[in-house]
C-alpha cells in the first residue's frame, strides 16, 4: 500500500544510510536545484515548487532538514522533499539522494509490503494501458466506443482516467501479462485474473467491460471498476479487496483532482464513477467518488488533507439522500464545513449535465445547496411518517448538538428560527430544548478547535500547534499536559502521534532533528513537523495563561461527553432498567461526582 510506503520510511533502510545521506547533502542545494531562495534569519525563502505563486512562501530550515509552504502547506524533510518534486517513491527517492551523494545502495530485496504494493502496481500499470489500446484501437471495441460516445464522455476525459476496455474473451489480459513476464503471483495478487473451479488455469475478471482504473492519491494504479455495456449484473464489477487494494481508502478521481481541491479549499463529493467523470468533463475538477460504498472515515480523512469544505451530491433519490445523510455526519466529524445539494427529480449529477448543461447545473448548486443542518433538518422531517409532538422532539434533538456547536450566535439564532418555522413550535420552546438536557450550568458550546489544516495566512497557528511546538521545546510544559490531561489530548490523531513521540523521545528535543526525522516515520506527520517546526525552532513557549486554558478547555469538553454520556444512560434506563444497569449507573455516578468536587477530570 502507499501507505505502508509512507509508514515504513524509517524501517526500510537502516538509519546509518539515511543520516549519511542527509548529512553528505544540505537540503539548501537539493532545493537550490529548481528553486530561488534567500535568505532571512534562520531561513530560506523562494517561490513554491508545488503550487502558484508571486510572492514567496516557501521556506528552508536547513539545520532541521526540513521544508515547508505556508500557501500549499506542503512540507517535509530532504526525502519526502524529493518525492514530491520528481515524483517518486520512498526508495526511489534515497536512490536519488544516495547517487547524488555517493553512497553506493546495498542491492536487497525491498521490505515485502512495499514490494508487494509495487509488484501489483506494476502489473495494474501495463494491464490498464493495455486496455486503453484496446478501447483505441480494436476493432472488437467498436461498441464500447459507441457506448461511451452515448454516455457522453469525450476523448480528453477518457484519456485523463484512462478509460479502457476490455474484450469478450476469456483469456486476453492473462495472457498478455504473462507474456510480459509478469510474476503469476503478482497477477493474481492483483484480483485481475481468476482461478477456475478446477484450479488448474485462470481466466480474466474483467470481460466485455469498460475498465475505470482506480488511482490512489499518488497516481498509482491499485484497482479496476469495469462497467458492463448493456445490462449485465453487476452493473460494476470491481476489483476485489486485497492486501494492496482496500476500496475504503481511495476515492475515486482524487488524483486528478487533488490540485483543484486545495487550491480551492473545496470538494464535490459524489457516488458513481460517471458522476465524477462527467462533472471533471465540465470543468468542475473538484469532485471525486466513493467508489460505490458508503463513505468511509478513512476515505473522510484522506480528504481532509487536501480541503476543509465539501459539498455533498449524491443521487436525487430516496437512497442516494439516505446515504447523503450518513457521508455528511462522517465529515462533520472529520471537522469538514459541510454543504449538502439535492438534485430534482431522482436524477444524479451526471443525469443532470447530460440533461441541463453545465450553466444550468451551476446556476442550481448555487441556488440550491444548504448548510448540513439545515439538510439534516429537511431529512429528519422527511423520515417521520406524522410530524406529531413527538417526531418534532426528535427532530429538534437530532440537530441539537449540531447547533449548539455553532460558534456565531446569529447561525445559531437562524437555525432555531428555522426550526420554529418548520415545526410549528415556538422559537422560546425551540431554545429551551436545545439548551435543555445539555449538562449543568451554560449550554454546551463545544470550543471548535481548528483543525489540522492550516489558515492560509502566516504566522496563524491554531492553540494546539502552539502547545505543541512549546511542548517540543520545554519538557516542563510536556509534563503539566501529561500530568492534567495526559499526553494524547489533540483533537487530530496526528497531534496526538506527535506528542506521544515527543514524550517517549524525553528531554529537549530541539538539537536532535535526525532523531526526529527518524522517530516521525510517515508522510503527512513529517508535514505536520515541519509545519510546527516554524515555531518550534524559535524557541516557542506559550505562556502560563495559555497553556491553563488549553487544559481547562480540554477538562471542559470530556467532562462534558461524560455528562452528555451518563445523560444518555439515563434516558435508556426509563425503557431498560435493570437492576444491575441502574446499580452500574449509581456508582459511575458517584465517581463522576466525587472527582467533579475535587476538580479533577482526567
Ligand atoms: P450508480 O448505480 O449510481 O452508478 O452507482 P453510476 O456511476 O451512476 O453509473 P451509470 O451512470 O449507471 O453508468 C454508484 C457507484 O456505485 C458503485 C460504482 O462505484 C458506481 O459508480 N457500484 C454500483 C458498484 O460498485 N457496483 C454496482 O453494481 C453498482
Ligand atoms: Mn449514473
Amino acid at each position: 500500500m502507499a501507505e505502508n510506503i509512507g509508514d515504513t520510511m524509517g524501517a526500510y533502510y537502516d538509519q546509518n544510510l539515511l543520516s549519511d545521506i542527509t548529512q553528505r547533502i544540505n537540503i539548501l542545494d537539493v532545493v537550490a536545484d529548481t528553486v530561488k531562495l534567500t535568505r532571512k534569519g534562520n531561513r530560506y525563502w523562494g517561490l513554491c515548487p508545488f503550487h502558484a505563486e508571486k510572492t514567496p512562501s516557501f521556506s528552508v530550515t536547513p539545520e532541521k532538514n526540513m521544508f515547508y509552504c505556508f500557501g500549499c502547506h506542503t512540507g517535509g524533510n530532504i526525502f519526502t522533499y524529493v518525492m514530491k518534486r520528481d515524483g517518486l517513491d520512498f526508495p526511489e527517492a534515497v536512490q536519488v539522494l544516495a547517487d547524488r551523494a555517493g553512497i553506493q545502495l546495498k542491492k536487497g530485496p525491498l521490505r515485502k509490503e512495499a514490494d508487494r504494493f509495487k509488484r501489483v502496481v506494476e502489473v495494474n500499470k501495463a494491464a490498464a494501458a493495455w486496455y486503453q489500446g484496446v478501447l483505441k484501437g480494436d476493432p472488437g471495441a467498436a461498441k464500447a466506443r459507441q457506448y461511451l460516445r452515448e454516455r457522453k464522455l469525450d476523448e480528453q476525459t477518457l484519456e485523463r482516467f484512462q478509460i479502457g476496455y476490455a474484450p469478450n474473451q476469456w483469456n486476453q489480459i492473462s495472457d498478455f501479462l504473462f507474456a510480459r513476464g509478469f510474476d503469476q503471483e503478482w497477477v493474481k495478487e492483483s484480483g485481475l485474473i481468476k482461478r477456475n473451479k478446477s484450479g488448474d488455469s485462470y481466466y480474466d475478471l474483467f470481460r466485455d467491460r469498460v475498465i475505470f482504473p482506480i488511482f490512489n492519491y499518488q497516481g498509482n494504479i491499485v484497482g479496476f471498476g469495469g462497467r458492463t455495456l448493456e445490462d449485465a449484473v453487476p452493473k460494476y464489477l470491481n476489483t476485489p479487496e486485497t492486501e494492496v487494494y482496500l476500496k475504503r481508502h481511495h476515492l475515486y478521481g482524487l488524483y486528478q483532482a487533488r490540485e483543484a481541491i486545495r487550491k480551492g479549499n473545496q470538494a464535490i463529493l459524489v457516488e458513481g464513477y460517471m458522476d465524477c467523470l462527467k462533472l471533471h468533463q465540465h470543468g468542475i475538477d473538484c469532485a471525486v467518488a466513493s467508489l460505490g460504498t458508503a463513505l468511509t472515515s478513512e476515505q473522510a480523512q484522506l480528504l481532509r488533507r487536501y480541503a476543509e469544505n465539501v459539498t455533498v451530491l449524491y443521487d436525487g433519490d430516496e437512497a442516494g439522500q439516505r446515504e447523503a445523510l450518513k457521508a455528511v455526519q462522517l465529515l462533520v466529524e472529520q471537522g469538514f464545513n459541510v454543504e449538502v445539494l439535492t438534485l430534482p427529480e431522482g436524477l444524479d449529477p451526471d443525469d443532470y449535465l447530460d440533461k441541463h448543461g453545465k450553466e444550468e447545473f451551476l446556476q442550481y448548486i448555487q441556488n440550491n445547496r444548504v448548510s448540513y443542518i439545515e439538510f439534516k433538518v429537511k431529512r429528519s422531517i422527511a423520515a417521520e411518517n406524522i410530524l406529531d409532538l413527538q417526531g418534532k422532539i426528535r427532530i429538534v434533538n437530532a440537530v441539537k448538538d449540531d447547533i449548539n456547536n455553532l460558534q456565531s450566535s446569529i447561525l445559531r439564532d437562524n437555525y432555531i428560527k428555522m426550526l420554529s418555522r418548520l415545526l410549528k413550535i415556538e422559537e422560546n420552546l425551540i431554545l429551551k430544548e436545545i439548551e435543555g438536557n445539555t449538562g449543568p450550568g451554560q449550554p454546551y458550546r463545544k470550543n471548535k478547535i481548528p483543525a489540522n489544516r492550516d489558515t492560509i495566512q502566516y504566522g496563524n497557528y491554531s492553540i494546539e500547534e502552539k502547545i505543541l511546538a512549546s511542548m517540543l521545546n520545554d519538557r516542563g510544559i510536556a509534563e503539566i499536559i501529561a500530568e492534567n490531561i495526559g499526553i494524547e489530548c489533540f483533537s487530530s490523531r496526528h497531534y496526538n502521534r506527535l506528542a506521544a513521540i515527543c514524550f517517549e523521545m524525553g528531554g529537549d528535543s530541539g538539537d536532535s532533528p535526525w532523531e526526529w526525522q527518524q522517530a516521525v516515520e510517515d508522510e503527512e506527520l513529517q508535514a505536520l513537523l515541519a509545519r510546527i517546526n516554524t515555531r518550534w525552532d524559535k524557541g516557542f513557549r506559550v505562556n502560563h495563561a495559555e497553556l491553563w486554558y488549553f487544559i481547562r478547555d480540554v477538562q471542559r469538553q470530556r467532562y462534558r461527553a461524560r455528562w452528555r454520556n451518563l445523560h444518555q444512560r439515563l434516558e435508556h434506563l426509563r425503557t431498560d432498567g435493570g437492576f444491575h444497569t441502574v446499580l452500574r449507573l449509581i456508582l459511575d455516578l458517584d465517581t463522576f461526582l466525587h472527582q467533579t468536587r475535587e476538580g479533577g477530570i482526567k
